[in-house]
């Protein structure tokens, strides 16, 4: 009876500790041939107040970065790499923007005007339940028939920096005049907002070839930088290339947007503190000079990787929790064990006891 009490009990408290360990297993992917490392994650932690949106790395020096090779992305072959080296992705949040450090080394390469000769970056991110990071979407609809009802669940959000117009430094993206028509453009700098089903059903936010919405926003904002610019009082387009050629160093690429926009038409991800998004991070580079094609850029992964837009006090309490739950039940068990022990050996000396002879009171009035 003892015995089989106190293996209940180790039952509860293996089965209880069993059941939080559960809560640490990842999610399986897998498609297209695609070997994406399931553990992959990126951590936008909540650090308020510390980013400056700039283009500049320096107040990014305290946070955690995510490394990552970058793989033609119609063909991720490790033998077909970016040559320049891996992605450093950082992300964060101050609890109303989220914020993207993309670092990526590279000669300095500039041709004003030509966005194809420039470096050239996106973020895409999953929107519609549907959405596969392969074929931005995956909506199996032709460019005449993809429509925000044929692709309903396919809906990817995207943002794309051509740096060909804009200047190093100076803020991108979002800005009024493009506000006020009501879409995703940017005629400044051409970091844009768009949306897609499929690589060939993209637009910008608000227009489609059914009909435009002008409740859309460009909702991104950004800036580049490069280690071969002097930092001095700020650039012009007069500047332009800003800095010779070929010099080494590293590219830098800065964005930020809110967390949740006004976006009615499923054309923006809207981000949740304490829960997963998923995204990707494109690159495109002029190599050796050549100016790149659209499809032909590189790519983090080979499928969405996991961005948790954490909630870095919850993280707190539920390691809390669970270590106060872990000594709680050992300290209970060891309680019960006591206990236990106390009332078999109470049981044992009544029972010896019991070897007196009971007198009734009456007997000796
Ligand atoms: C939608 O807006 C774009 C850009 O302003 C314009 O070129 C196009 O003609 C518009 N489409 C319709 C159907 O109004």
């Amino acid at each position: 009876m003892l015995l089989r009490f106190i293996s209940l009990l180790v039952f509860f408290a293996t089965f209880s500790s069993t059941q939080i360990g559960l809560v640490n297993s990842h999610e399986e992917s897998g498609e297209w041939g695609c070997d994406s490392d399931p553990e992959t994650q990126v951590q936008a932690e909540y650090k308020p107040g510390i980013i400056t949106l700039d283009g500049h790395a320096d107040d990014w020096k305290y946070v955690d970065g995510f490394e990552f090779s970058l793989l033609p992305a119609l063909d991720p072959d490790q033998e077909n790499a970016y040559k320049g080296g891996k992605m450093t992705v950082k992300a964060l949040h101050d609890g109303k923007d989220v914020f993207f450090m993309l670092q990526v080394d590279g000669e300095y390469v500039y041709s004003k005007g030509d966005n194809n000769k420039c470096p050239s970056v996106a973020l895409m991110f999953q929107v519609g339940e549907k959405a596969s990071y392969h074929n931005m979407g995956g909506c199996k609809a032709s460019p005449d028939t993809c429509t925000s009802k044929t692709c309903k669940g396919s809906e990817v959000d995207i943002m794309h920096f051509s740096i060909g117009n804009a200047i190093p430094g100076r803020l991108y993206g979002g800005n009024p005049i493009d506000n006020r028509d009501g879409n995703g453009g940017d005629r400044f700098g051409h970091l844009v907002d768009l949306y897609a089903w499929n690589p060939h059903c993209r637009h910008l936010d608000g227009l489609s070839p059914s009909g435009n919405d002008t409740s859309a926003q460009n909702n991104w904002k950004g800036a580049w930088w490069h280690d071969s610019l002097t930092l001095h009082s700020g650039f012009i387009e007069e500047d332009s290339p800003y800095a010779s050629s070929g010099q080494k160093g590293t590219y830098y690429f800065e964005f930020s947007r809110p967390l949740r926009t006004m976006d009615r038409l499923q054309q923006d991800v809207q981000f949740t503190i304490g829960q997963l998004s998923k995204f990707s991070v494109a690159f495109w580079y002029p190599v050796d000079g050549n100016p790149w094609l659209g499809s032909g850029h590189y790519s983090v992964s080979c499928d969405w990787v996991p961005l948790d837009i954490s909630d870095s006090s919850s993280v707190l309490r539920k390691v809390a929790s669970r270590s106060y739950w872990d000594a709680a039940s050992a300290f209970s068990l060891i309680l019960s064990v006591i206990s236990v022990c106390l009332s078999v050996f109470i049981g044992y000396r009544v029972s010896k006891s019991k070897a007196i002879h009971f007198t009734p009171m009456n007997d000796h009035l």
